[in-house]
């Protein structure tokens, strides 16, 4: 009989998910030993009754190339504090991790592999201490998980973030205009400061540096004083004035997180009642960020990042993630993987490169 791994994705999607699917159902498939099995929208699948399981090892053919993931995710799904509806309609949050462990053992998993970022993984570690042989394998566009220098996604989301970017430069200089781009990214701001850099931006705004506005206003000045009649800005999803508040709304879905979005927008309001010398214009990225098909560079490392974590299921690496450090891949507990955030350092390279190239942070 064969050995059975389960497998799911949670959170937010992010391009590259299918790649460390088939990473890790070919990797599994060569040893004759494994079948290999995908939860339907992250842990969901496992909680429903009947479960919503799906055998994958022949339907991973050709799909490294396609965004999005095969067994669906969601943000909804935390056994920690799942929403339950009681006898009165009301939804009420329930501790359901001891008997999802108790389930997925009884349906004869041997272990687990759960794809995702931050969130996820913290409820990987929880899951390992209930005693579950759990492996995590890291995911976010946004780049912020502290111990891997790369997640993949990130560079796919930096690529369509920079196509873009050089749309806006044509249609701006053509009307004389302030273009403002929002970026996603949440708290960090890695895929304003690499989009920045790659468009030729003439300001980048990102949470790690808050801005004073009188600074942007400034450079935009500048810039048509010396008759380069137009301005590119990148605006992180979580970037702040110095005197301010992150942008966004509370999520009336179920999700716990605030969402972020709109500080493209307020910027502009902002900048038009300080009589900004030109028109401006604002454009959200939002989710496109997160579609289509990963990058080559992304296909890769979520290849091989799938490729290791089944390996870790072979030696029972249980309670680590892999980790991309100094372009090898290594494990990591997951206790240390969920203990901090990845921000951008004020005095990270590349904030030095583009300074140098004339970026301003409106610090
Ligand atoms: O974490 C990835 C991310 O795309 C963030 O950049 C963004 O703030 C958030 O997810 C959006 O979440 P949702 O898909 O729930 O709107």
């Amino acid at each position: 009989m064969k050995k059975k791994l389960l497998v799911a994705t949670g959170g937010g999607d992010c391009p590259g998910l299918n790649a460390v699917i088939r990473g890790i159902v070919k990797a599994a498939k060569r040893t004759g030993e494994w079948d290999v099995y995908g939860s339907i929208e992250a842990f969901n699948g496992v909680i429903k009754d009947p479960p919503e399981i799906i055998k994958l090892n022949k339907r991973v053919g050709g799909i490294h190339v396609k965004g999005g993931t095969i067994i669906k995710t969601t943000n909804r799904g935390n056994p920690f504090s799942f929403p339950i509806q009681g006898e009165n309609g009301k939804i009420k949050k329930k501790d359901i991790s001891g008997d999802l462990v108790k389930k997925i053992q009884n349906l004869g998993f041997e272990a687990m592999i759960n794809i995702g970022g931050d969130g996820s993984q913290k409820i990987s570690q929880k899951l390992f201490k209930l005693g579950l042989n759990i492996i995590g394998v890291p995911k976010t566009i946004d780049n912020d998980l502290s111990a891997t220098d790369l997640t993949f996604g990130f560079t796919t989301a930096v690529q369509i973030a920079t196509d873009s970017f050089d749309k806006l430069v044509t249609t701006a200089e053509s009307h004389h205009r302030v273009m403002i781009m929002e970026v996603m990214g949440r708290d960090a701001g890695w895929i304003a400061l690499h989009t920045a850099i790659a468009g030729g931006a003439e300001i980048c705004l990102i949470p790690e540096i808050p801005y004073q506005l009188d600074k942007v206003l400034n450079r935009i000045k500048k810039r048509y004083n010396k008759g380069k009649g137009f301005v590119n800005i990148v605006i992180a999803e979580g970037a702040k004035l110095t005197n301010g508040q992150i942008v966004g709304t509370h999520a009336k879905d179920g999700d716990e997180n605030i969402k972020l979005g709109g500080v493209g927008n307020y910027l502009r309001a902002l900048l038009e009642e300080k009589n900004c010398p030109a028109q401006v214009r604002t454009t959200v990225l939002g989710h496109t960020q997160r579609g289509g098909t990963p990058v080559a560079f992304d296909r890769i490392l979520a290849s091989a990042m799938g490729v290791k974590a089944f390996n870790m299921v072979v030696n029972k690496e249980y309670g680590k993630m892999v980790a991309f450090k100094n372009n090898q891949l290594k494990t990591v507990t997951l206790e240390e993987a969920t203990r901090s955030y990845n921000f951008v350092d004020k005095n990270h390279y590349l904030i030095d490169t583009a300074r140098a190239l004339g970026i301003s942070f409106g610090d």
